[in-house]
């Protein structure tokens, strides 16, 4: 009985860690947030394509963004080129670069 006690308080410091981890990493999304740049921007967030409509998302709501990028990825939005992307990302990936994306104070 006390083994099965100890054992749960184990697993639950155990999962401690996991937990506060679970809204994504700032400074791991910076580094996946690299293949975006391209048609997003990051400097200051100006889109480098005068011509070529892309959304801002830098300095967006976290929520807001997990929630795009899982429709991407799910293809619940269609966008080809976006469904691209969401479909190479984790949910992982997906929590980290919404921690990065909105840290960025536009
Ligand atoms: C090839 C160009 C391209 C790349 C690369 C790209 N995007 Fe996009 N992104 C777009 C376009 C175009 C849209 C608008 C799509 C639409 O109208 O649904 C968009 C839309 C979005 C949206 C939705 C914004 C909103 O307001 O609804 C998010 C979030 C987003 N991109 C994040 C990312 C992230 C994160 C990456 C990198 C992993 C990335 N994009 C890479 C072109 C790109």
């Amino acid at each position: 009985m006390m083994r099965a006690t100890a054992l749960f308080l184990l697993l639950a410091l155990c999962s401690m860690p996991a937990l506060a981890a679970d809204k994504g990493d700032p400074a791991a999304g910076r580094n996946k947030a690299y293949t975006c740049v391209g048609c997003h921007g990051i400097e200051g967030w100006k889109n480098p394509y005068p011509n070529y409509h892309v959304p801002r998302i830098g300095g967006q709501n976290y929520e807001y963004l997990v929630s795009a990028l899982t429709e991407y990825k799910k293809g619940e939005r269609s966008h080809p080129t976006m469904r691209a992307q969401g479909e190479s990302m984790s949910d992982e990936d997906i929590r980290d670069i919404a921690a990065f994306l909105s840290s960025i104070t536009p």
